[in-house]
Protein backbone atom coordinates (compact mmCIF):
# COMPACT_ATOMS: atom_id res chain seq x y z
CA UNK A 1 0.00 0.00 0.00
CA UNK A 2 1.00 3.69 -0.52
CA UNK A 3 0.31 6.62 1.23
CA UNK A 4 1.27 9.88 -0.23
CA UNK A 5 -0.22 12.70 2.09
CA UNK A 6 -0.23 16.06 0.85
CA UNK A 7 2.34 18.63 1.46
CA UNK A 8 3.98 15.60 3.62
CA UNK A 9 7.87 14.42 3.36
CA UNK A 10 6.17 11.97 1.08
CA UNK A 11 4.98 14.88 -1.39
CA UNK A 12 8.22 16.26 -1.35
CA UNK A 13 10.14 13.21 -2.30
CA UNK A 14 7.48 13.20 -5.41
CA UNK A 15 7.71 16.63 -6.39
CA UNK A 16 11.79 16.37 -6.30
CA UNK A 17 11.90 13.36 -8.04
CA UNK A 18 9.50 14.43 -10.75
CA UNK A 19 10.87 17.64 -11.13
CA UNK A 20 14.34 15.90 -11.99
CA UNK A 21 12.29 13.80 -14.35
CA UNK A 22 10.63 16.77 -15.95
CA UNK A 23 13.84 18.66 -16.69
CA UNK A 24 15.62 15.64 -17.69
CA UNK A 25 12.61 15.70 -20.45
CA UNK A 26 13.49 19.33 -21.20
CA UNK A 27 11.03 20.53 -19.39
CA UNK A 28 11.31 24.32 -17.81
CA UNK A 29 10.26 23.45 -14.11
CA UNK A 30 8.02 25.99 -11.55
CA UNK A 31 6.20 24.98 -8.58
CA UNK A 32 3.12 27.68 -8.01
CA UNK A 33 1.71 28.41 -4.23
CA UNK A 34 -0.17 25.25 -3.55
CA UNK A 35 1.86 23.18 -4.01
CA UNK A 36 1.23 22.62 -7.86
CA UNK A 37 4.59 21.42 -9.79
CA UNK A 38 4.45 22.00 -13.66
CA UNK A 39 6.68 21.50 -16.30
CA UNK A 40 6.66 23.54 -19.40
CA UNK A 41 7.52 22.43 -22.93
CA UNK A 42 7.02 26.52 -24.58
CA UNK A 43 8.56 25.63 -28.18
CA UNK A 44 8.88 28.18 -30.64
CA UNK A 45 6.70 30.99 -28.79
CA UNK A 46 7.29 31.14 -25.13
CA UNK A 47 3.61 32.77 -24.32
CA UNK A 48 1.70 30.34 -27.18
CA UNK A 49 -1.18 29.41 -25.90
CA UNK A 50 -0.62 26.05 -23.97
CA UNK A 51 -2.58 22.37 -23.65
CA UNK A 52 -1.99 21.09 -19.91
CA UNK A 53 -1.75 17.87 -19.15
CA UNK A 54 -1.75 16.14 -15.53
CA UNK A 55 -3.19 14.37 -12.66
CA UNK A 56 -2.86 14.63 -9.05
CA UNK A 57 0.54 13.69 -6.95
CA UNK A 58 -1.53 12.50 -3.39
CA UNK A 59 -3.22 9.35 -3.10
CA UNK A 60 -5.87 8.53 -0.71
CA UNK A 61 -4.96 6.05 2.33
CA UNK A 62 -3.43 2.65 1.85
CA UNK A 63 -3.80 3.15 -1.71
CA UNK A 64 -3.06 2.05 -5.31
CA UNK A 65 0.62 3.33 -7.05
CA UNK A 66 -1.13 4.56 -10.62
CA UNK A 67 -4.14 6.91 -9.15
CA UNK A 68 -2.82 10.50 -10.43
CA UNK A 69 0.61 9.33 -10.58
CA UNK A 70 0.11 7.94 -14.18
CA UNK A 71 -1.32 11.01 -15.18
CA UNK A 72 1.51 13.20 -14.19
CA UNK A 73 4.00 10.77 -15.77
CA UNK A 74 2.66 10.17 -18.69
CA UNK A 75 2.69 13.15 -20.46
CA UNK A 76 6.28 13.63 -19.75
CA UNK A 77 6.89 10.43 -21.27
CA UNK A 78 4.95 12.17 -24.20
CA UNK A 79 6.35 15.17 -24.04
CA UNK A 80 10.49 12.64 -24.81
CA UNK A 81 9.22 10.87 -27.43
CA UNK A 82 8.16 14.32 -29.62
CA UNK A 83 11.13 16.07 -28.46
CA UNK A 84 12.93 13.18 -29.43
CA UNK A 85 11.36 12.71 -33.12
CA UNK A 86 12.43 16.99 -33.50
CA UNK A 87 8.56 17.56 -33.52
CA UNK A 88 7.56 21.19 -32.69
CA UNK A 89 4.06 21.98 -32.25
CA UNK A 90 2.63 25.40 -32.41
CA UNK A 91 1.79 25.51 -28.41
CA UNK A 92 3.19 24.69 -25.56
CA UNK A 93 2.29 21.53 -23.85
CA UNK A 94 2.65 21.94 -19.77
CA UNK A 95 2.43 19.21 -17.85
CA UNK A 96 1.03 19.43 -14.36
CA UNK A 97 0.89 17.65 -11.17
CA UNK A 98 -1.37 19.14 -8.76
CA UNK A 99 -0.46 18.95 -4.85
CA UNK A 100 -4.01 17.64 -3.42
CA UNK A 101 -7.27 15.61 -5.05
CA UNK A 102 -7.78 12.91 -2.92
CA UNK A 103 -9.77 15.72 -0.04
CA UNK A 104 -7.93 13.12 2.49
CA UNK A 105 -6.18 15.04 4.93
CA UNK A 106 -8.28 18.71 4.91
CA UNK A 107 -11.78 16.42 3.97
CA UNK A 108 -12.29 18.78 0.90
CA UNK A 109 -10.83 17.67 -2.57
CA UNK A 110 -9.09 19.37 -5.29
CA UNK A 111 -6.53 21.79 -3.14
CA UNK A 112 -4.27 21.96 -5.54
CA UNK A 113 -6.48 22.15 -9.17
CA UNK A 114 -8.55 25.16 -7.54
CA UNK A 115 -5.64 26.81 -6.16
CA UNK A 116 -4.67 26.58 -9.79
CA UNK A 117 -7.65 27.92 -10.66
CA UNK A 118 -7.43 30.61 -8.17
CA UNK A 119 -10.92 29.28 -6.81
CA UNK A 120 -9.31 28.56 -3.45
CA UNK A 121 -11.66 30.61 -0.55
CA UNK A 122 -10.88 31.72 2.99
CA UNK A 123 -13.09 29.30 4.18
CA UNK A 124 -10.77 26.34 2.41
CA UNK A 125 -7.72 28.17 4.63
CA UNK A 126 -9.42 26.90 7.33
CA UNK A 127 -9.72 23.88 7.41
CA UNK A 128 -8.10 21.50 9.54
CA UNK A 129 -6.51 18.21 9.51
CA UNK A 130 -6.41 15.70 11.92
CA UNK A 131 -3.37 17.30 13.94
CA UNK A 132 -5.73 20.41 13.83
CA UNK A 133 -2.93 22.15 11.21
CA UNK A 134 -5.09 24.35 9.20
CA UNK A 135 -4.31 24.30 5.32
CA UNK A 136 -3.44 28.08 5.57
CA UNK A 137 -0.82 27.06 8.34
CA UNK A 138 0.68 24.88 5.55
CA UNK A 139 0.31 26.86 2.50
CA UNK A 140 2.07 29.84 4.43
CA UNK A 141 4.72 28.02 6.56
CA UNK A 142 3.26 29.81 9.46
CA UNK A 143 1.32 29.59 12.56
CA UNK A 144 -0.37 32.65 11.32
CA UNK A 145 -1.45 30.99 8.64
CA UNK A 146 -1.93 33.91 6.60
CA UNK A 147 -2.00 32.69 2.60
CA UNK A 148 -2.92 35.13 -0.23
CA UNK A 149 -5.16 33.26 -1.96
CA UNK A 150 -3.56 32.42 -5.23
CA UNK A 151 -4.49 34.18 -8.47
CA UNK A 152 -5.61 31.97 -11.79
CA UNK A 153 -2.23 30.87 -13.11
CA UNK A 154 -3.65 31.30 -16.69
CA UNK A 155 -6.24 33.57 -18.31
CA UNK A 156 -8.63 31.01 -20.18
CA UNK A 157 -7.42 32.53 -23.67
CA UNK A 158 -4.03 30.89 -22.73
CA UNK A 159 -5.67 27.61 -21.70
CA UNK A 160 -6.26 25.07 -25.35
CA UNK A 161 -7.23 22.33 -23.19
CA UNK A 162 -6.28 20.07 -20.12
CA UNK A 163 -6.46 16.21 -21.49
CA UNK A 164 -6.14 13.99 -18.22
CA UNK A 165 -4.94 10.55 -18.42
CA UNK A 166 -6.04 8.30 -15.30
CA UNK A 167 -6.70 4.74 -14.70
CA UNK A 168 -10.55 3.54 -14.92
CA UNK A 169 -10.86 2.68 -11.72
CA UNK A 170 -13.99 0.27 -12.83
CA UNK A 171 -14.26 -2.73 -14.77
CA UNK A 172 -15.79 -1.44 -18.09
CA UNK A 173 -12.87 -1.52 -20.07
CA UNK A 174 -11.72 -4.87 -19.16
CA UNK A 175 -15.18 -6.45 -19.91
CA UNK A 176 -14.77 -5.43 -23.38
CA UNK A 177 -11.24 -6.10 -23.63
CA UNK A 178 -10.00 -2.85 -24.74
CA UNK A 179 -7.09 -1.03 -23.07
CA UNK A 180 -8.13 2.62 -23.11
CA UNK A 181 -11.59 4.83 -23.14
CA UNK A 182 -12.82 8.48 -23.14
CA UNK A 183 -14.38 9.64 -20.61
CA UNK A 184 -18.00 10.97 -21.33
CA UNK A 185 -18.88 12.81 -18.32
CA UNK A 186 -17.73 13.08 -14.37
CA UNK A 187 -20.32 12.46 -11.65
CA UNK A 188 -20.93 15.24 -9.38
CA UNK A 189 -19.88 14.83 -5.91
CA UNK A 190 -20.88 15.90 -1.69
CA UNK A 191 -18.65 15.34 0.47
CA UNK A 192 -20.17 16.42 4.59
CA UNK A 193 -18.75 16.24 7.98
CA UNK A 194 -22.06 14.51 9.97
CA UNK A 195 -21.91 14.84 14.32
CA UNK A 196 -24.32 12.84 16.59
CA UNK A 197 -23.87 14.37 20.26
CA UNK A 198 -25.75 12.37 23.20
CA UNK A 199 -24.02 11.75 26.62
CA UNK A 200 -21.07 9.98 27.46
CA UNK A 201 -21.77 7.38 30.06
CA UNK A 202 -20.16 4.26 32.13
CA UNK A 203 -21.02 1.37 29.94
CA UNK A 204 -21.41 -0.87 32.90
CA UNK A 205 -24.08 1.62 35.45
CA UNK A 206 -25.94 2.87 32.67
CA UNK A 207 -29.30 0.91 31.95
CA UNK A 208 -30.08 1.22 28.43
CA UNK A 209 -33.26 2.92 28.38
CA UNK A 210 -31.34 5.59 30.14
CA UNK A 211 -28.67 5.83 26.98
CA UNK A 212 -27.97 8.65 24.85
CA UNK A 213 -25.26 6.51 22.53
CA UNK A 214 -24.49 9.44 20.17
CA UNK A 215 -22.25 5.99 17.92
CA UNK A 216 -25.32 3.59 17.66
CA UNK A 217 -27.10 6.79 16.00
CA UNK A 218 -24.18 7.13 13.70
CA UNK A 219 -24.39 3.11 13.21
CA UNK A 220 -28.27 3.62 12.38
CA UNK A 221 -27.18 6.46 9.95
CA UNK A 222 -24.42 4.57 8.16
CA UNK A 223 -26.88 1.74 7.51
CA UNK A 224 -29.76 3.94 6.45
CA UNK A 225 -27.64 5.88 3.79
CA UNK A 226 -26.70 2.31 2.49
CA UNK A 227 -30.47 1.45 2.42
CA UNK A 228 -30.94 4.76 0.14
CA UNK A 229 -28.53 4.68 -2.46
CA UNK A 230 -29.50 0.95 -2.85
CA UNK A 231 -32.81 2.01 -3.50
CA UNK A 232 -32.11 4.88 -5.66
CA UNK A 233 -29.65 3.35 -8.27
CA UNK A 234 -26.92 5.25 -10.02
CA UNK A 235 -27.35 6.70 -6.70
CA UNK A 236 -23.56 5.73 -4.26
CA UNK A 237 -23.40 6.98 -1.05
CA UNK A 238 -20.32 6.33 1.20
CA UNK A 239 -19.05 6.62 4.90
CA UNK A 240 -15.72 6.03 4.45
CA UNK A 241 -14.83 7.23 8.12
CA UNK A 242 -16.11 7.39 11.95
CA UNK A 243 -14.57 8.35 14.80
CA UNK A 244 -16.28 8.06 18.27
CA UNK A 245 -15.57 10.42 21.41
CA UNK A 246 -14.19 9.19 23.90
CA UNK A 247 -13.34 6.49 21.92
CA UNK A 248 -13.10 4.47 25.13
CA UNK A 249 -14.87 0.51 25.06
CA UNK A 250 -16.05 1.24 28.62
CA UNK A 251 -17.85 4.33 27.91
CA UNK A 252 -20.72 5.19 26.14
CA UNK A 253 -19.55 7.32 22.82
CA UNK A 254 -20.69 11.46 23.95
CA UNK A 255 -20.04 12.24 20.40
CA UNK A 256 -19.56 10.16 17.04
CA UNK A 257 -18.25 12.10 13.72
CA UNK A 258 -18.94 10.69 10.18
CA UNK A 259 -18.01 11.44 6.82
CA UNK A 260 -20.56 11.42 4.18
CA UNK A 261 -19.54 11.04 0.58
CA UNK A 262 -22.69 11.26 -2.21
CA UNK A 263 -22.81 11.06 -5.39
CA UNK A 264 -24.70 10.60 -8.87
CA UNK A 265 -24.37 11.61 -12.46
CA UNK A 266 -27.23 14.58 -12.02
CA UNK A 267 -26.97 17.22 -9.41
CA UNK A 268 -30.93 17.00 -8.71
CA UNK A 269 -30.43 13.46 -7.61
CA UNK A 270 -27.40 14.15 -6.03
CA UNK A 271 -28.96 16.89 -4.16
CA UNK A 272 -32.10 15.14 -3.70
CA UNK A 273 -30.04 11.93 -2.17
CA UNK A 274 -28.33 14.45 0.41
CA UNK A 275 -31.48 16.08 1.06
CA UNK A 276 -33.06 12.54 2.01
CA UNK A 277 -29.99 11.66 3.99
CA UNK A 278 -29.75 15.00 6.26
CA UNK A 279 -33.69 14.12 6.98
CA UNK A 280 -33.11 10.19 8.38
CA UNK A 281 -30.14 12.05 10.18
CA UNK A 282 -32.26 14.28 12.07
CA UNK A 283 -34.76 11.61 12.48
CA UNK A 284 -32.47 9.13 14.12
CA UNK A 285 -31.30 11.79 16.34
CA UNK A 286 -34.50 13.41 17.34
CA UNK A 287 -35.74 9.46 18.57
CA UNK A 288 -32.52 8.68 20.40
CA UNK A 289 -32.15 12.01 22.08
CA UNK A 290 -29.44 13.16 20.25
CA UNK A 291 -28.31 16.09 18.94
CA UNK A 292 -27.38 16.39 14.64
CA UNK A 293 -25.51 18.56 13.12
CA UNK A 294 -24.00 18.41 9.53
CA UNK A 295 -21.46 20.49 7.59
CA UNK A 296 -20.47 20.42 4.06
CA UNK A 297 -16.95 20.23 3.14
CA UNK A 298 -17.01 20.44 -0.92
CA UNK A 299 -19.75 20.02 -3.38
CA UNK A 300 -19.16 19.85 -6.88
CA UNK A 301 -21.60 19.57 -9.62
CA UNK A 302 -21.22 17.01 -12.56
CA UNK A 303 -19.18 17.93 -15.46
CA UNK A 304 -19.68 17.18 -18.79
CA UNK A 305 -15.83 16.44 -20.67
CA UNK A 306 -15.48 19.12 -24.15
CA UNK A 307 -17.09 17.29 -26.93
CA UNK A 308 -14.58 18.52 -29.34
CA UNK A 309 -11.46 17.21 -27.62
CA UNK A 310 -13.06 14.53 -26.60
CA UNK A 311 -13.77 13.40 -30.28
CA UNK A 312 -9.97 14.27 -31.21
CA UNK A 313 -9.16 11.70 -28.29
CA UNK A 314 -11.44 9.49 -29.09
CA UNK A 315 -9.76 9.20 -33.37
CA UNK A 316 -6.34 8.90 -31.31
CA UNK A 317 -7.92 5.75 -29.82
CA UNK A 318 -9.45 4.29 -32.69
CA UNK A 319 -6.66 4.56 -34.46
CA UNK A 320 -3.80 2.62 -31.30
CA UNK A 321 -7.00 0.14 -30.74
CA UNK A 322 -9.42 0.17 -33.58
CA UNK A 323 -12.32 1.23 -31.73
CA UNK A 324 -13.08 3.87 -29.23
CA UNK A 325 -15.53 3.68 -26.07
CA UNK A 326 -16.56 6.67 -23.61
CA UNK A 327 -17.60 5.97 -19.74
CA UNK A 328 -19.30 8.35 -17.31
CA UNK A 329 -16.91 8.76 -14.49
CA UNK A 330 -18.02 7.59 -11.11
CA UNK A 331 -14.78 9.15 -9.68
CA UNK A 332 -14.04 13.04 -9.34
CA UNK A 333 -10.96 14.13 -11.21
CA UNK A 334 -8.57 17.83 -11.65
CA UNK A 335 -10.83 18.23 -14.61
CA UNK A 336 -13.93 18.98 -12.61
CA UNK A 337 -11.95 22.52 -11.30
CA UNK A 338 -10.11 22.65 -14.98
CA UNK A 339 -13.05 22.50 -16.97
CA UNK A 340 -14.09 25.47 -15.45
CA UNK A 341 -10.72 27.08 -17.43
CA UNK A 342 -10.91 25.25 -20.40
CA UNK A 343 -12.44 22.55 -22.07
CA UNK A 344 -10.97 19.41 -20.65
CA UNK A 345 -10.68 15.72 -21.88
CA UNK A 346 -10.11 12.61 -20.16
CA UNK A 347 -8.15 9.18 -21.20
CA UNK A 348 -9.65 6.17 -18.73
CA UNK A 349 -6.40 3.57 -18.69
CA UNK A 350 -7.81 0.16 -17.99
CA UNK A 351 -7.13 -1.30 -14.30
CA UNK A 352 -7.21 -5.07 -13.53
CA UNK A 353 -10.58 -5.62 -12.11
CA UNK A 354 -11.16 -2.16 -11.98
CA UNK A 355 -9.38 -1.69 -8.42
CA UNK A 356 -8.85 1.34 -6.93
CA UNK A 357 -8.12 3.26 -3.63
CA UNK A 358 -6.17 -0.11 -2.71
CA UNK A 359 -2.86 -1.67 -2.93
CA UNK A 360 -4.12 -4.29 -5.57
CA UNK A 361 -4.17 -1.44 -8.56
CA UNK A 362 -2.47 -2.43 -11.45
CA UNK A 363 -2.00 -1.30 -15.01
CA UNK A 364 0.15 -3.49 -17.46
CA UNK A 365 2.96 -1.64 -19.35
CA UNK A 366 1.16 -2.73 -22.56
CA UNK A 367 -1.41 -0.76 -21.79
CA UNK A 368 0.97 2.90 -20.34
CA UNK A 369 2.05 1.46 -23.46
CA UNK A 370 -0.94 1.86 -25.57
CA UNK A 371 -2.04 5.16 -23.59
CA UNK A 372 1.29 6.73 -24.43
CA UNK A 373 0.70 6.32 -28.01
CA UNK A 374 -3.11 7.70 -27.64
CA UNK A 375 -1.32 10.98 -26.11
CA UNK A 376 1.50 11.57 -28.51
CA UNK A 377 -0.98 10.57 -31.50
CA UNK A 378 -3.50 13.24 -30.01
CA UNK A 379 -0.96 16.06 -29.45
CA UNK A 380 -0.11 15.66 -33.33
CA UNK A 381 -3.74 16.20 -34.16
CA UNK A 382 -4.22 19.04 -32.00
CA UNK A 383 -1.44 20.45 -34.02
CA UNK A 384 -2.30 20.12 -36.98
CA UNK A 385 -6.22 21.52 -36.37
CA UNK A 386 -3.77 24.50 -35.67
O1 LIG B 1 -12.74 10.26 -4.66
C1 LIG B 1 -12.57 10.34 -5.85
O2 LIG B 1 -13.48 10.28 -6.62
C2 LIG B 1 -11.20 10.51 -6.43
O3 LIG B 1 -10.50 9.32 -6.31
N1 LIG B 1 -10.52 11.59 -5.78
MN1 LIG C 1 -7.38 10.23 -9.02
MN1 LIG D 1 -8.47 8.72 -6.09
Amino acid sequence: GLTREVYSADYDRAVDYVSQLMRDAGLEVRLDAAGNLFGAWTGSEPDAPRVLSGSHFDTTLNAGRFDGALGVLLPIAAVEVLRGRGVKLPFAVEVVGFSEEEGVRFSSAYIGSRGFAGRLRRADLRLRDAGGVSLGQVLSGSRRGRFPLPRPAHSPSELIGYLEVHIEQGPVLESKGLGAGVVSSIAGQTRATITFAGRAGHAGTTPMPLRADALAGAAEFIVAAERLARSRPPLVATVGRVSAHPGASNVIAGAAELSLDVRHPGDSGRRAALRALLGTGRAIAARRGLSFSAKVTQDNGAVACSGELTSILAGSVRKRQGRSVALASGAGHDAVVLSRLAPVAMLFVRCREGRSHHPDEFVSRRDIAGALGIVVDFLGRMASRR
